[in-house]
């Protein structure tokens, strides 16, 4: 049979398909969620040299589905009530949202997802037959996070409720009581929080730092990688950590079923990364604070065109296009002539609740910008 007698068993993943396409191609990446990357020897730098020297030696066998008992200890020094068995290493944070979402929405579930929000968890639960409530941030009030709104879309049937705090695209962050307050109903309605924390640990006002979802209670779900506020995406290594045993002994059983286990050389430099953890974020962060005046200025230049709101958190921001062409074709066009690659509103789209469709998502975490506000500007100017 060819190969056009393959259909899809899922939709589109309309972010990687654009990446797909443009990722490695266009110019400038301007919308890169990923803080600025480190190198090998960089990265072992932060560590001693016996570890210098262990990763020479690695063996390129098989590690452990769990994780290496490394990684696994420097992931739970990273929580303040998750120990060590609390935690399961997944190929990504991608991998760790495919098997939840796998586990806790089938037909009959419900879920709850907050909006815009990373497309894996909304399409696998609605691809798995479950129902799916959106209840969107606010673009008015600086995408507040609803808490009576989650409550409303509660029904007996719902399994989970998903957030990422900070929130990609946007970069918002709930304050420490709504978090709270979205922690405990969930606690109350027996209903399982699966918290995306990918963004945090950058922060720039370390006072809005949230604690994470899986300290604050027993069956949450707390979701993290070193791809994004570490700027480790090509480690792949990613983690749930739950206090949850038997959801947590489930998901590694289905781990078997896709990467079995991480890359070896893989964990052993994210085990070097999450020990120099303070170092690795503190850099990131700089890089952001050294950013921010410079995006400021830019879009302060050209406020005609643009509303533009750093984000509380993370390295993406989600400013809104006023011009009468439309987002999408100004980003077509900006990507075509200029090489500078942005995402328009269309990627951030919701089958489950209304998203604007005037934004673009634009990344400020990655080291010299200037290049690209240039040619940015230069197409500004022009047009
Ligand atoms: C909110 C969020 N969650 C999960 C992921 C997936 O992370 P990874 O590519 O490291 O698996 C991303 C990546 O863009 C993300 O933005």
């Amino acid at each position: 049979m060819s190969s056009s007698h393959v259909s899809p068993r899922l939709p589109d993943f309309r972010l990687e398909r654009h990446f797909s396409r443009w990722e490695f191609t266009a110019r400038h990446h301007l919308t890169a969620s990923d803080a600025e990357t480190l190198t090998v020897a960089e990265l072992l730098d932060l560590g001693t040299d016996a570890d210098r020297e262990a990763f020479a030696a690695l063996r390129l066998g098989y590690i452990e589905t769990w994780g290496t008992a490394p990684l696994r200890a420097a992931i739970a020094g990273t929580y303040d009530a998750c120990g060590p068995d609390d935690v399961l290493a997944f190929a990504g944070a991608e991998e760790a949202l495919y098997w939840l979402m796998q586990l806790l929405a089938g037909p009959g579930d419900h879920v709850v997802v907050t909006a815009p929000n990373y497309q894996a968890v909304e399409t696998l639960p609605l691809a798995a037959g479950a129902d799916v409530t959106g209840v969107p941030l606010d673009p008015q009030d600086g995408w507040r996070l609803d808490v009576d709104a989650v409550r409303a879309a509660l029904r007996p049937s719902t399994t989970a409720v998903c957030v990422d705090v900070p929130n990609n695209p946007t970069g918002a962050l709930p304050d420490q009581e709504t978090w709270r307050a979205l922690v405990e109903l969930c606690d109350e309605a027996g209903v399982r929080l699966v918290s995306d924390e990918v963004y945090r640990g950058i922060e720039l006002d370390p006072a809005r730092t949230l604690p994470q979802a899986a300290d604050l209670s027993r069956t949450a779900v707390s979701v993290n990688v070193m791809s994004k506020a570490y700027g480790l995406p090509g480690l792949r290594i990613g983690w749930v950590a739950c206090r949850d045993r038997a959801l947590v002994e489930m998901l590694e059983r289905h781990k078997h079923y896709t990467s079995i286990c991480n890359s070896g050389p893989g964990e052993f430099l994210a085990t070097v990364a999450l020990r120099a953890r303070e170092e690795v974020l503190a850099r990131a962060r700089r890089i952001v604070a050294e950013n921010l005046p410079v995006f400021d200025a830019f879009f302060a230049r050209h406020d005609d065109r643009f509303a533009w709101a750093p984000p509380d958190g993370g390295c993406v921001a989600f400013p809104r296009y006023l011009g009468a062409d439309g987002v999408e074709a100004f980003c077509t066009e900006l990507v075509e002539t200029e090489g500078v690659l942005l995402l328009p509103a269309s990627i951030y789209a919701s089958e489950v609740a209304a998203v604007p469709a005037d934004r673009f998502r634009i990344g400020i975490g990655r080291r010299n910008p200037e290049p690209a506000l240039a040619a940015f500007e230069s197409f500004l100017t022009h047009r």
